[in-house]
């Protein structure tokens, strides 16, 4: 597995590459791999000769008081689990490579509405900078595809639309979440939680099932589903920032006519942030 942190020896690498025909699948993630992470990884290798994975904990996807500092770094182990997946490529740059200027960077890609929403809501600015970096990263490699979790809802419609409305050569691969046995969708901040509490967070996935099963029972007010799943989770210990049945095409609020649905949640349980969500089809 090549190592590399600057830009110009990524596009030597990926530039030979290319010129011999080899294609290339992308893994951007922020480190402090999990199974979820390598999941992803052993899926890109199924769809493509060459493995790229960038780690880097973006600064500029945080918004002021979040967790960057304390996001977990754990480099030497992120190594050793990419190099157990036959990633080929790991790139790990410095902020100063990928931004030289520091906050001083004046070109942004946004993706108003739909950031907006949801996480948007509570993270202000956050979906700007997921969007930029994955943008840097696209033009830095050049992938012909690049894969993201379905953990990460929002996110993956944002860059699917991104990809779209700016003409990016890349096809977008979804990989399902990948969970603990008891449930709990796997996540590097899941390490901000003691034993117990990580038994306690098994219970955002089991409220989703449940609105699920709400809705497949053919219950129809879907405020009251959320509303009732809210008061689960705060009887639970949780302090839920949404719970939120959403129209799967776009996120926007589910009508009673739609028929493919997610349910989105995002809930504080300690010092953790965590997000999940499922997808309902009605029939
Ligand atoms: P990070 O949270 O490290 O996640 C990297 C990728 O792994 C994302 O596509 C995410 O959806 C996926 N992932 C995380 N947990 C998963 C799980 N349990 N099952 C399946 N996939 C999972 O998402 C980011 O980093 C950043 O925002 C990034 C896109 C790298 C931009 O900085």
């Amino acid at each position: 597995m090549l190592v590399l942190e600057s830009i110009s020896a990524l596009r030597q690498t990926l530039r030979d590459w290319r010129s011999k025909g080899i294609s290339v699948a992308f893994v951007p993630t922020m480190g402090n791999l999990h199974a979820g992470h390598v999941h992803l990884v052993r899926e890109a290798k199924r769809v493509a000769d060459r493995v790229v994975v960038s780690v880097f904990v973006n600064p500029t996807q945080f918004s002021p008081g979040e967790d960057f500092d304390a996001y977990p770094r754990t480099p030497a182990e992120d190594a050793e689990k990419l190099r157990g997946a036959e990633t080929d490529l790991l790139f790990m740059p410095a902020a100063a490579e990928l931004y030289p200027r520091g906050s001083d960077a004046a070109t942004f890609v946004e993706v108003p509405g739909l950031s907006d929403e949801l996480c948007g809501q509570f993270r202000s600015g956050h979906f700007r900078g997921v969007a930029t970096v994955v943008s840097k990263f696209f033009n830095l490699v050049q992938p012909d595809v690049a894969l993201f979790g379905e953990k990460d809802f929002q996110q993956l419609m944002i860059i699917r639309r991104v990809v779209a409305d700016l003409d990016f050569p890349v096809r977008i691969h979804a990989v399902a979440t990948v969970r603990e046995p008891s449930g709990l969708a796997m996540s590097s901040r899941n390490a901000y939680l003691t034993a117990e509490q990580k038994a306690q967070a098994a219970r955002l996935y089991r409220c989703l099932c449940q609105a699920a099963e709400a809705i497949g029972r053919g219950e129809r007010d879907f405020e009251q589903i959320e509303r009732q799943q809210v008061e689960a989770l705060q009887a639970a210990g949780f302090r839920a920032d949404y719970f939120s049945i959403r129209r799967e095409s776009d996120l926007a609020p589910a009508g009673q006519d739609d028929s493919d649905l997610v349910i989105l949640a995002a809930a504080w349980l300690g010092k953790a942030r965590l997000i999940d969500n499922i997808r309902v089809t009605r029939s």
